[in-house]
């Protein structure tokens, strides 16, 4: 096991109806709170509750519903000045990855000093020249969509529209002080959405199961727990949108997914490297791009740890192991993930959102830019070259 520093000091409010303790949560860390989530209709309802909620335990509070997917770092300048503009000393995030990450950079930037607020975000791995925020004001996170992790970690992922970049902020400022995750507030997801929370959640922790450290018992045996819980409980929520057993699953997975608990000790997530550069390049959503490339991915490099691969199809995806060797049981466990995704609705293919060949140079100088590291590879276990990424893309055309 590789030697790691754990720190995570989120307070997680979690279960049935919990929104209801919002008000005296959010009273505890301020008295006007900054709301921050979407402005189309998919969480009116949360909010208005939100506020019935905040105005009985005496907040004050300010809606900002600006928030779109893949926020960009311009809409949270707005945020910023509409925070400061209202005595802001308290931020809720309400929604899914999207509203809580606009959440955590305006209740940073409110308190940013660096300057451009892009200099907060980690955009050129190779040249690190972020200057991450220091302060933020308390964050109190209210998911609606399960699927980032965003609640219980310490990141905030934000895009640039000027520079067609995505990347991330990362600071021990960002956790939030308190979490709630009442999993009636996602069965009005539709099931899209749904499904690419699901797949996003998988991807947290399977990035780190291939990718990462080769020698550790316990996160090996969690990380597919935490997988085979999401494909048991997916199509229940997708057959039964209020299926309260699979919603709770769903949530609780999600956030386990990537509060760092499956990746002690690793840090690299590859993947969503070149799925950023997907979605910025190609507007790709989130789930969908790691839906697209996490097939070709294992497909490139099951050969390299058989084993592994095998322990995935078996204990992730049920295969039954009788008469196969390591080698069979990684191909039928790459195949019945690609199955589980189609069926949940979810490309798995770059050809199914109009990317051609054509488009993979441009993809993989996309990574390069923000995410390839000194040497010139994008870290992984092994490490992955341009040329291997290439070849990894043409699988997934
Ligand atoms: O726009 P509307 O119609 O309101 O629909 C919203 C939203 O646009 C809908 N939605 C959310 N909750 C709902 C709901 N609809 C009905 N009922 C509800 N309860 O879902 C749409 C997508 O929301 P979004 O917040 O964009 O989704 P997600 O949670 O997948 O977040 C994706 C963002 O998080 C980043 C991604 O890169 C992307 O920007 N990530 C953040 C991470 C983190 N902070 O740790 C890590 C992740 O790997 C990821 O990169
Ligand atoms: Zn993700």
């Amino acid at each position: 096991m590789n030697n790691f520093t754990y720190h995570n000091p989120v307070k997680v409010v979690f279960g049935l109806g919990t929104l209801k303790q919002a008000g005296e949560e959010a009273a505890k860390l301020g008295k006007r709170a900054f709301v921050v989530s979407y402005g189309d209709a998919s969480v009116t309802g949360t909010l208005a509750n939100l506020k019935g909620l905040l105005d009985a335990a005496g907040v004050a509070s300010q809606e900002f519903l600006e928030v779109v997917p893949n926020p960009p770092i311009e809409m949270v300048a707005r945020g910023v000045d509409a925070a400061k503009a209202f005595g802001a000393d308290l931020v809720i995030g309400v929604g899914g990855g999207s509203a809580m990450d606009a959440a955590k950079a305006i209740a940073a930037g409110v308190l940013y000093t660096h300057g451009d607020l892009w200099n907060m975000v980690y955009a050129s791995h190779s040249n690190v020249t972020a200057q991450p925020p220091e302060k933020a004001l308390p964050l109190l996170l209210i998911p609606t969509l399960p699927a980032t992790g965003s609640e219980m970690n310490m990141c905030s992922v934000v895009s640039s529209t000027t520079r067609g970049q995505k990347s991330y902020i990362w600071a021990d400022c960002l956790f939030a002080k308190t979490a709630i995750l009442d999993p009636e507030l996602t069965y009005s997801l539709p099931p899209f959405q749904t499904a690419c929370g699901a797949i996003d959640a998988i991807s947290h922790v399977l990035e780190i199961y291939i990718n990462g450290q080769d020698e550790s018992d316990l996160l090996h045996a969690w990380q597919l727990a935490l997988m085979r819980t999401i494909v048991e409980n997916l199509p229940k929520a997708l057959a039964n949108p209020q299926d309260a057993h699979a919603r709770t699953e769903l949530m609780w997975c999600a956030t386990c997914g990537l509060n760092g608990w499956a990746s002690p000790g690793d840090a690299w997530t590859p993947m969503h490297q070149v799925g950023h550069v997907l979605t910025s390049r190609h507007g790709i959503n989130h789930g969908s791009s790691l839906a697209i490339v996490m097939p070709a991915w294992m497909t490139y490099h099951k050969a390299l740890k058989p084993a592994r691969y095998a322990q995935f199809a078996v204990k992730a995806m049920g295969i039954c192991p009788h008469g196969k060797t390591d080698a069979e049981l990684a191909d039928a466990g790459i195949a019945a993930f690609r199955d589980f995704i189609k069926a949940s609705g979810v490309p798995v293919t770059l050809g199914e959102k109009g990317v051609a060949e054509a488009d993979i140079p441009g993809i993989i100088e996309g990574v390069r830019t923000v995410s390839f590291n000194a040497d010139g590879v994008l870290a992984s276990n092994p490490p992955v070259t341009a040329e291997a990424l290439a070849e990894i893309l043409k699988l997934a055309l």
